[in-house]
């Protein structure tokens, strides 16, 4: 079995707030690229999260999209001048220096770049970036040509060594380029924003273990048909990288059916059946200080597979399944130390039966999903989670992104961890 820590994609609906985005404060600068109308979704998605973003652009960029559709968006005035937006003698340029928690600049020019390696500030964008002492991402854009420059890398090398962050550029196509371009294209909006948001999380999970499950297993009945379901493992991908953010070292054990790409910066166990779960799941089990079940697991195996492709000719085939184990029951007879989330998705008796797993399966908190639920979509986007715990509580959450409920899921879960 392999451990990789490969790319994510992922993008929220509904209600986006999570606690490490909600009611932080944003300074985006925009500097002169096409790339600029990217920072639109960019500011979007932040003001969604529960961000306050104050845009910040330099001349160049206003020429490619107008201060008046950030305004819009950021829900505030653009800054755009050292002076010009500001009554005389005031320090007002400098406000965001203070007020902001973290600084981003996307897309950002070599010319950029180079003012602010060289300790330049003769613009707001660069005055504010150079009095700026909390985290600072910078998201490039420009020909790659320019990106290859030795000055550029150069000065990109000295902003990494003052503990400035770089996200991108990628390669791509871009604008009135051909399409074998080269690197310089700026990363895309949701990965600028996933890492705005590790900027600012709060790391109190760091030194603990957590094993997430996640996607469905399949369970094959020749070599190339198998019995799956429909889990699209987003929930899963959604907890472990929301334990990620919170500072654990997460294992996750992933379904291949999943869908997209799986979170960066976890370790990867890749699966296709339930005992390859499982086997996954108890090598990594005793040193892990949370397991989070949210995988659905094939509650049936295929007796027999065929080694060979069935044939039509050969009439339907009659197939004989039986039991595979239950990795969470497992979990429960063999834990120390640990604690455990097991997931119910129910159609019926919804309460009843969440809380007769709670108590059978001997975990500490049940995460009951109803599938019958309108806004509830199994595959979707979004989720209305009830919490049980093991003292009692149900906790009802709201219609949430699957990031934001996981958020939701692993605070509930924090007085049932082992204490160091
Ligand atoms: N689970 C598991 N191993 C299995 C099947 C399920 O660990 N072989 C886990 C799931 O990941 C989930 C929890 O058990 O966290 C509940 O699964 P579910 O299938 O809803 O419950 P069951 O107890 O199997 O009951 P039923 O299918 O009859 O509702």
């Amino acid at each position: 079995m392999t451990v990789s820590t490969p790319d994510r994609r992922d993008s929220g609906n509904a209600e986006t707030r999570s606690s490490s985005l909600d009611d932080r404060n944003v300074v985006l600068t925009v500097t002169g690229s096409i790339a600029a109308y990217k920072s639109c979704h960019l500011v979007r998605d932040l003001v969604r999260a529960g961000c306050r973003v104050q845009v910040v652009m330099t001349e160049s960029a206003a020429e490619f999209v107008g201060p008046l559709t950030f305004a819009a968006l950021s829900g505030r005035p653009v800054l755009t001048g050292l002076f010009s937006d500001v009554p005389p003698g005031s320090p007002v340029h400098l406000q965001p220096v203070e007020w902001g928690d973290v600084l981003v600049t996307a897309p950002a020019t070599a010319n950029y770049i180079g003012k602010l390696a060289g300790g330049l500030a003769d613009d707001l964008a660069t005055t504010i970036a150079q009095a700026f002492d909390k985290p600072i991402l910078i998201a490039p854009a420009m020909n790659p040509r320019m990106w290859k420059n030795r000055a550029v890398q150069r000065n990109v090398d000295l902003l990494k060594e003052r503990g400035v962050n770089f996200m991108g550029p990628v390669e791509g196509a871009m604008a009135g380029m051909d399409e074998q371009a080269g690197v310089g294209r700026m990363a895309e909006p949701h990965l600028i924003f996933d890492r705005i948001e590790e900027l600012l999380s709060d790391p109190t999970w760091r030194g603990k273990r957590v094993v997430v499950t996640s996607g469905p297993t399949r369970e094959p009945f020749d070599p190339v048909r198998f019995i799956g379901n429909r889990s699209s493992g987003r929930m899963g991908d959604a907890v472990a990288r929301q334990a990620r953010l919170k500072g654990a070292d997460v294992i996750l054990v992933r379904g291949r059916g999943a869908a997209g790409a799986p979170p960066e910066f976890v370790g990867l166990v890749e699966v296709e059946t339930a005992r390859e779960m499982s086997a996954a799941v108890k090598e990594h089990f005793d040193r892990c200080d949370l397991l989070v079940m949210t995988a659905a697991v094939a509650d049936w195996t295929v007796k027999k597979p065929s080694r060979s492709k069935l044939k039509k000719r050969d009439g339907a085939p009659v197939l004989t399944l039986e039991r595979t184990e239950d990795i969470l029951a497992w979990a429960c007879r063999n834990r120390k130390k640990q604690a455990l989330i097991g997931f119910a998705l129910e159609t019926e008796k919804h309460l009843e039966e969440a809380k007769r797993k709670l108590v059978d399966k001997d975990v500490d908190l049940i995460a009951l999903n109803d599938p019958t639920k309108a806004d509830s979509s199994f595959g979707g986007d979004s989720t209305r989670l009830t919490l049980l715990t093991r003292d009692e509580k149900v906790i009802e959450l709201p219609l949430l992104t699957k990031h934001a409920a996981a958020r939701r899921l692993l605070d509930a879960v924090e007085p049932y961890l082992p204490k160091p």
